[in-house]
């Protein structure tokens, strides 16, 4: 089966190509070979190399940077996922796009559901559901997975930027007025392999399965009740102080949702997929890795 893998070099995109990489024909990108801000390009690599399922791992994730780059965040965001959903209706593949709990505003008290009001604070949130959005208006197979708070042993992500502040500090200052699920990107790397196997009917795609489904480790902390479990189980309590302060007293560029719990209950009923509780996801990443290079 012809894989074409998007964002080869990012949490998710890694994780994917690892597993992949093993049973399929995968043709991995990065930005190198293929910038997702050019559209044209991006579609004649899909027609030519006419994969039967396209994964797009890659976005523009820089929260703050894309409030003052957002013409490039509605492009690689907002656009590529288009050009995508076109060409995977045009050659009869599969597109599997991820998006995130930021497309929510954070007001709500319960877990978002997929039917739940979407009202992004932020350009990120905004060209991420552009991106949403175009891909159910091409009408082929396809799934959108919104996760949340993704952090692997790979790349830039939260667990990582604690640890390393915690060698350098005594003291970690982390909001804790911001709600969410942290989730392990293999995690959610192996439970989309797995919905993409359940997708195929042998000759073609279920498409009747098509749509929205929310993937995020179970339960939900603030990122200062995150940094404080990273550094418990990391060993450094004893060393580092983990400080809880208000979104106010950390101003950021973009507006973040204070609460972005995600059900996932229609991703249980409809593929028999639940994530792990987000502490044991935890324990499962630190012990994972050879280290955190
Ligand atoms: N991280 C989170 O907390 C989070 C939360 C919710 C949802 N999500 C969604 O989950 C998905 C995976 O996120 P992630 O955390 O794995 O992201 P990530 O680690 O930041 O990786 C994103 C990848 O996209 C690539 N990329 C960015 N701009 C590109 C461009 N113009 N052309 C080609 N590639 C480009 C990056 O390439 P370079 O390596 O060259 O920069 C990077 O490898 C994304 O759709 C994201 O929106 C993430």
């Amino acid at each position: 089966m012809k894989v074409a893998l998007f964002g080869r070099n990012g949490q998710l995109g890694s994780s994917l190509l690892a597993i992949l990489g093993d049973s399929m024909e995968v043709r991995a990108y990065g930005r190198n070979e293929v910038d997702l801000a050019d559209g044209t390009r991006l579609r004649e690599t899909l027609l030519r190399q006419e994969p039967r399922i396209i994964i797009n791992a890659a976005a523009y994730t820089a929260v703050d940077r894309a409030e003052s780059d957002a013409d490039t965040a509605r492009r690689v965001n907002g656009e590529a996922p288009a050009v995508m959903a076109r060409v995977a209706g045009e050659i009869g593949a599969l597109l599997i796009h991820y998006s995130t709990d930021y497309v929510f505003d954070g007001t709500a008290h319960e877990p978002y559901t997929e039917d739940s009001p979407t009202a992004p604070l932020g350009v990120y949130g905004k060209t991420k559901l552009a991106g949403e959005e175009a891909i159910r208006a091409a009408a082929g197979a396809y799934l959108i997975v919104r996760t949340c708070w993704l952090y692997s042993n790979h790349g830039r992500n939260f667990l990582k930027t604690m640890l390393r502040l915690a060698d350098e500090r005594d003291e970690l200052r982390v909001v804790n007025d911001q709600i969410g699920s942290p989730t392990y990107a293999r995690l959610v790397a192996e439970a989309s392999v797995q919905m993409l196997s359940a997708m195929s009917d042998g000759q073609g795609f279920r498409t009747e399965r098509s749509g929205v489904y929310h993937m995020a480790c179970q339960g939900s902390v603030s990122w200062h009740g995150f940094a404080q479990r990273i550094i418990d189980l990391s060993g450094r309590a004893a060393r580092v102080r983990v400080t809880p302060i208000s979104t106010a007293q950390y101003p950021t560029p973009a507006r973040r949702p204070a609460y972005s719990v995600l059900s996932c209950d229609k991703l249980e009923r409809g593929f028999g997929i639940r994530l792990p509780e987000w502490g044991a996801a935890l324990r499962q990443c630190l012990a994972d890795d050879h280290g955190l290079a």
